[in-house]
């Protein structure tokens, strides 16, 4: 993310500062018959990153797909791919998706007793760790991870599937784990990823977000409209 923080308190202006969110549309929403050319026509669209929902039918309860589509889809796309794994044993799996081209490793620590040990694995692979936290977790969860990890995923609806409605208590979390970041003073991007719209990002970008996930957002009207459903959720937010 960029941000411009224009400190106008010695000119007499109110301070403002522009903000201009990561945007990583989720394929979880994209046409599954050709997922490469949708890839292709997000990163022409616009996106930062390509967010890619990997579940196991276990974990969650909704099956999408694993390393070996990853590592077909690699090359329509030189965007970071922004890979969410919702699934058990996620350890198992490290060095399979760093060889598909991961870029970012994101692991649900509930399906994880070794969360730790697998996030400094996972960079140790080449990747960059994240942790995503469901929305009954509380934001402690962290306290002992944080200097390990470049990205906390907070979701916003219960994982497995898109489609459904932000839950708008996440949103103290989002302005806990701020705080816990800017105390951390590590460069961690914060990315929300559950029902984000244009309508909500103001809030969530308010609340301390640096990243935003969206699916039925960008994909909803086909190739057509991509580009500016992905300008609708980047627009730049005035706080
Ligand atoms: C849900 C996934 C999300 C999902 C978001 O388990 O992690 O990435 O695709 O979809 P929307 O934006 O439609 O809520
Ligand atoms: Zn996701």
């Amino acid at each position: 993310m960029t941000v411009h923080a224009l400190r106008g308190r010695a000119f007499g202006f109110t301070p403002l500062t522009m903000i201009s969110p990561l945007i990583s549309p989720s394929i979880l929403s994209a046409d599954f018959a050709c997922l490469g050319e949708e890839i292709a026509a997000i990163d022409t669209a616009g996106a930062d990153m390509i967010h890619v929902d990997v579940m196991d039918g276990h974990y969650v309860p909704n099956l999408t797909f694993g390393a070996p589509i990853l590592k077909k889809l690699r090359p329509h796309s030189k965007k970071p791919f922004d890979v969410h794994l919702m699934i058990s044993n996620p350890a198992a799996y490290i060095h399979a998706f760093a060889d598909a081209g991961a870029d970012i490793l994101t692991i649900h620590p509930e399906a994880d007793p070794h969360a730790h040990r697998t996030l400094q694995a996972i960079r140790a692979a080449g990747m960059k760790p994240g942790i995503a936290l469901n929305p009954s977790t509380p934001a402690n969860w962290l306290d002992f991870l944080l200097d390990e990890i470049d990205l906390i995923l907070v979701m916003s609806v219960n994982p497995g599937f898109g489609g459904q409605s932000f839950i708008p208590n996440q949103l103290e979390k989002i302005r806990d784990l701020r705080t816990r970041i800017n105390a951390k003073g590590r460069d961690i991007i914060l990315e929300v990823d559950g029902g984000v719209t244009p309508e909500n990002a103001p809030s969530i970008l308010q609340a301390g977000a640096t990243s935003l996930v969206a699916g039925s957002a960008v994909f909803k009207d086909g190739p057509s409209g991509y580009a500016d459903n992905i300008k609708a959720l980047r627009r730049d937010q005035t706080i």
